[in-house]
């Protein structure tokens, strides 16, 4: 079977207005901007206002990787969000963002990765894509990641902040494409990033929210650490394997922005030098699925990718999963 190539040809992001500096929140919980910053490598984070969900913000990075793609709206015949905070249980946030944009027949598809959701999305989109039938598909990271946090809990309200990145996806006519992709799970570590009320083994009940348990619970950051970093090695080496690529040959690595700790061990094992990383965690913390579209818009955008370099994304998540995605820009 001949299956076609799959470019990016257009991304976007958003990021709500407010932001919210470490100093911020020393005035709330017990830490300072320097054990944040030391520890993490965040400065400050994007928080929304009540009025914006998930949907709100991919919406908006959808319009700009559509309007830098070069398609009509129309064209889409499918939308992937990847998120762990959609705007409702169902309907899907992918179908929020079809009615939102006015598009009138398209699959819709809402993703459950953690901070992998973008890249499965990818993957799930460039297969579409590759077997034919479909042409251009919306695959986007979205997340209101601070409408889940226990701002008490100062283990977890100083790493994650709000945002969306969109990528289009289209058939390659030239040699910018995706080259090769992987993907990883490992639930037996599920217990390590878990969001225990509110879903179906506890239901939302007066106890579920007096105990706070509807919110992000992260009882061991080291171990989701050293996980972290073995799991994105493993990933970032199967990716190039199956293109048949090294590290040199790599120009840029975008891991998941969760802690620049994390993303300094990555390079050290993979033996990758320090100015391939491109980094953006100091503006927004951890936004999970939306951080790497975001980290890739950014720096397409200030002209540091280039037509024709490979780029390597590497990302780790809730579930645990793990994924790698390796295009030539
Ligand atoms: O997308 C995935 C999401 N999760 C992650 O990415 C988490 C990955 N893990 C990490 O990023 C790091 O483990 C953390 C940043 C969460 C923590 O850094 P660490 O170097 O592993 O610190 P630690 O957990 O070992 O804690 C060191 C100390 C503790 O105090 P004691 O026991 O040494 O007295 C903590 O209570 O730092 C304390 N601490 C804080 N202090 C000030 C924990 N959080 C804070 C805080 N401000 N926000």
């Amino acid at each position: 079977m001949d299956l076609k190539k799959v470019k990016i040809s257009g991304i976007g992001k958003a990021v709500p207005e407010r932001i919210m500096t470490n100093d911020d929140l020393a005035k709330i919980v017990d830490t300072s901007d320097e054990w944040i910053t030391q520890r993490t490598g965040i400065k400050e984070r994007r928080v929304s206002d009540d009025k914006t969900a998930t949907s709100d913000l991919c919406i908006r990075a959808a319009e700009d990787a559509i309007k830098m793609s070069g398609i009509d709206k129309d064209e889409i015949d499918f939308i992937i969000v990847g998120t762990v905070t959609p705007d409702y249980f169902f309907p899907s946030t992918a179908g929020i963002v079809q009615k939102a944009l006015g598009i009138g027949k398209c699959a819709i598809l809402d993703i459950e990765a953690g901070c992998s959701g973008f890249l499965y999305a990818l993957a799930v989109a460039r297969r579409f894509i590759a077997f034919g039938g479909y042409r251009h598909i919306l695959a986007i990271g979205a997340e209101t990641l601070t409408k889940i946090i226990n701002w008490e809990d100062r283990n977890t309200c100083v790493l994650f902040g709000d945002g969306a990145g969109a990528a289009v996806l289209s058939p390659a006519d030239s040699e910018s494409c995706i080259l090769s992709d992987a993907l990883s799970g490992n639930g037996n570590l599920g217990d390590l990033l878990i969001m225990h009320g509110g879903g179906s083994r506890n239901p939302i009940s007066q106890k579920i929210l007096d105990d706070k348990s509807a919110t992000i619970c992260m009882e061991n950051g080291r171990d989701i650490f050293k996980n972290a970093v073995v799991s994105m090695y493993d990933m970032a080496h199967e990716t190039l394997n199956i293109a048949g690529v090294t590290t040199e040959d790599v120009k840029w690595l975008i891991p998941h922005q969760a802690n620049l700790r994390i993303m300094d061990s990555v390079i050290k094992k993979l033996g990758i030098e320090k100015e391939k990383l491109l980094v953006d965690l100091e503006k927004y913390g951890n936004t999970s699925a939306a951080s790497i579209p975001i980290t890739l818009t950014d720096f397409v955008e200030n002209g540091t990718i280039k037509k024709g370099e490979l780029v390597l994304l590497v990302a780790f998540g809730a579930g645990f999963t793990s994924a790698g995605t390796l295009l030539r820009w």
